[in-house]
């Protein structure tokens, strides 16, 4: 587990906040009509103009500077020529390299107005997020931030936690120590210290919890056909409270400016 110094985590917040304002600068732009490869240029392009370098692009072989997943799709879609309809639920997850240091984190977009059930999944996932982030304090382990996703999600609405794929530690490598589960024991996992950079992101399915990856080996789909939400943030343990290093500001800013999509909700951090 390698942790940073407070320089350290400065650099890594500029390289979380040009992710937000990738993503805020493409919240601008979903509308129906719009094809996801389009996005997907923008992004490389707004990435390389801001003097960092898209880090998904060609990452064991990665093919895009994004991932786009559209509805069934729970992560790692890939972006396409079809063009997004309304009712879309869409996934953007974008990573970064600044200063050598990296960016990952995601948001969800609703296109139009979703069912009132897929606007709840939406919230709900979003809450996970910030109660897993809660849990991100030195004297905790990395089982406390599962267990409080899994609860949020699992538990109190009956949602499908993805158990394939986990959040991560982040630095100088997109995928560092520790392993960041949505679903786990209380008190259990690898305890958390001062300067640990982590990347929490609940994955969390309408449906039942099983996924499968599409024959192009990335895409990764529910098994049952619902719709899958993700948030990602990338967050700094501290004794009392950790530090959200990206940021959703810029992003709701931009998802309620524009009419074509249906805000979430605005979720705090308390504690
Ligand atoms: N945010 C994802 C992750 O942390 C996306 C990386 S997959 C990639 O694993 F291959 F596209 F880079
Ligand atoms: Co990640």
């Amino acid at each position: 587990m390698i942790l940073k110094t407070a320089e350290e985590v400065e650099l890594m917040r500029h390289s979380a906040l040009l992710v937000s304002n990738t993503l805020a600068m493409i919240a601008a732009e979903l509308k129906p009509g719009i094809d996801t490869l389009s996005l997907d240029k923008r992004i490389r392009e707004f990435i390389y103009d801001h003097k960092a370098v898209p880090s998904f692009l060609n990452y064991h072989g990665y093919p895009y500077s994004s991932c786009i997943s559209v509805n069934d799709v729970v992560v790692h879609g890939f972006p396409t020529k079809k063009a997004l309809q309304e009712k879309d639920i869409v996934s953007i997850d974008v990573g970064v390299i600044l200063n050598d240091w990296h960016g990952d984190h995601a948001y969800t977009f609703a296109i139009g107005e979703p069912d009132p059930a897929v606007v709840q999944l939406i919230r709900v996932t979003k809450e996970s997020l910030y109660k897993g982030i809660e849990k991100a304090v030195v004297g905790n382990r990395v089982g406390d931030i599962s267990n409080a996703i899994q609860e949020h999600t699992e538990k109190a609405h009956g949602y499908g936690v993805v158990r394939e794929l986990v959040g991560h530690g982040l630095g100088k490598n997109l995928h560092e120590d520790p392993q960041v589960p949505n679903y786990g024991k209380r008190g259990s996992g690898p305890k958390l210290k001062e300067g640990l950079v982590i990347a929490i992101e609940p994955m969390i399915n309408l449906g039942k919890k099983e996924v499968y990856t599409d024959k192009d080996g990335w895409t990764v789909r529910t098994k049952d056909g619902t719709v899958s939400v993700h948030f990602e943030h990338d967050v700094c343990v501290y004794k009392n409270k950790a530090a959200i290093l990206s940021d959703y500001a810029p992003i709701e800013k931009a998802e309620r400016a524009n009419s074509n999509l249906f805000p979430s909700a605005t979720v705090q951090l308390f504690s």
